[in-house]
């Protein structure tokens, strides 16, 4: 069934482009180097194909048929093999498999009422001592009007995360603002996050 997120990645171009997130560049060294990695809601598989072309051994996941068919066409032409599978995020069997990395990249489609189950999910799916890596957009975004849902309650602060993951090893968590140019979906000054933790 087509879903609103079908819809958006409908046209032939990379709504987010086909380079990384710019916080995914930045903090890729906190990852277990070349660990088996899972990224959530990966979208057109910038993110994932990227951590591919890098060595990790990546599974990516997304609940857009159209976005994987895109993310599938992107890694055969970078020549990297990744695991993609289509699946609603609120539906994930999150304690099938255990993760040396995982990876959350703008997924502020999560409204406030299930953060905690999702994020929950998030840490129950990492291995002792992997990372997880979070990077996304802070309540001042929404008048930046740069990307992300205009609802400031589903954006993240330093201090929600930290309380969110604090029986975790939090190794960055900063708040900044810059410039993104990723694609027609995140362009211009953007009121950004970035979160680190060991499990
Ligand atoms: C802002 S986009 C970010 C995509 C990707 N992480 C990136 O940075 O390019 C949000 C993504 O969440 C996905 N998404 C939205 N609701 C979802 C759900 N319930 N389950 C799984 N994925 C979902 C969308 O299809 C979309 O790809």
């Amino acid at each position: 069934m087509e879903n609103f997120w079908d819809k958006r990645y409908a046209g032939t171009d990379y709504l987010f482009g086909t380079q990384p997130a710019a916080g995914l560049i930045a903090l890729e060294p906190h990852l277990v180097a070349g660990g088996k990695t899972l990224v959530v809601a990966d979208g057109e598989g910038r993110n994932s194909v990227y951590l591919a072309s890098k060595g990790y051994d990546v599974r990516a996941t997304d609940y857009s048929q159209v976005a994987q068919v895109k993310a599938k066409a992107l890694a055969k032409e970078a020549g990297v093999d990744v695991d993609f599978f289509l699946s609603d995020i609120y539906d994930a069997r999150w304690s099938d498999e255990a993760y040396d990395n995982v990876v959350a990249i703008f997924i502020q489609f999560v409204p406030p009422e299930r953060m905690d189950e999702i994020f929950n999910a998030l840490a129950r799916a990492i291995r002792s001592r992997g990372t997880l890596l979070i990077h996304g957009y802070t309540p001042e975004q929404v008048a930046l009007g740069t990307g992300g849902p205009g609802n400031p309650d589903h954006m993240y602060t330093p201090d929600m995360l930290a309380n969110a993951f604090s029986q975790m090893q939090i190794t960055v968590n900063r708040a900044y603002t810059a410039t993104l140019d990723e694609g027609r979906g995140h362009c211009g000054p953007s009121a950004l996050i970035d979160f680190v933790a060991k499990g």
